[in-house]
């Protein structure tokens, strides 16, 4: 039995030492409270991803087809709205960024963001970017990613459009880079209600088929 439980606890170390790794970045995430089941959200997510962070950033593991089927576009218009004509649908979503342009203006190369959800969260990409503040000289920064050299990219909709919609426009952005850290979810997501909804009239079925074969035996 002691045994038993110093082999559960090791078991378990490795999911505290991970608790300690992501706690390091100072303030407490907000909660994106977003919903890969929003097709619209992922849609208009998509739309802000192409006008403001793939001027640095790519997706590159996705291709715009498999976007335009999972998130409800044809091909036609995925490459109208996201890529604007200027890719194949065959084509990873690439940045629009030339080779060594980022190294000489920002001093480092913008990450590639397939795998940033997966790597840091959900939570931890909507409270990055909406976390950003001038300090009192009119600098920049970010209480996430202190001295970032990524700028406030969403400066203009945080100034000019309502909280909700600023708060909106970065929570459709996160919930279509969960979406790409793992395509296949909202798939799952499906199947998995379909798998229960099938159980139950698999249930049913075979407990009217037991009171039809028990219904002549006296017991
Ligand atoms: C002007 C170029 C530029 C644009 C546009 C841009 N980024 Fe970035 N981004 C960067 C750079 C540079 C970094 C690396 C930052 C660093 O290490 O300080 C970065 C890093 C990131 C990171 C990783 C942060 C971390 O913890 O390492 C995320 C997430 C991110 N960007 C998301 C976005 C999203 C979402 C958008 C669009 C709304 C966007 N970026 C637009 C340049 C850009």
């Amino acid at each position: 039995m002691k045994k038993l439980l110093t082999v559960f606890s090791l078991c378990l170390l490795p999911f505290t030492a991970s608790v300690e790794a992501a706690g390091g970045h100072g303030i407490e995430l907000k909660p994106a409270e977003n919903n890969l089941r929003d097709q619209d959200s992922l849609q208009r997510g998509a739309i802000l991803f192409s006008n403001y962070c793939m001027a640095c950033h790519s997706v590159k593991y996705m291709r715009y087809n498999r976007i335009a089927r999972d998130i409800g576009w044809t091909d036609d218009e995925i490459v109208a709205k996201m890529a604007y004509g200027q890719n194949k649908v065959v084509d990873n979503v690439e940045t629009r960024m030339l080779d060594g342009v980022a190294m000489q203006v920002l001093g480092t190369n913008p990450p590639d963001l397939s795998l940033m959800a997966r790597l840091k969260g959900t939570d931890y990409i909507y409270t990055f970017l909406t976390e950003y503040y001038q300090d009192e000289k009119g600098k920049w920064d970010n209480h996430v990613l202190k001295g970032t050299s990524m700028p406030n990219v969403l400066e203009g909709i945080q100034r000019h459009a309502e909280p909700e919609e600023y708060a909106q426009a970065a929570r459709d952005i996160s919930n279509f880079l969960e979406y790409a850290g793992e395509p296949a979810k909202i798939q799952r997501l499906d199947l998995g209600w379909k798998v229960v909804a099938f159980l139950l009239v698999l249930l049913l079925l075979t407990y009217l088929l037991k009171k039809e074969y028990w219904r002549d035996i006296k017991h």
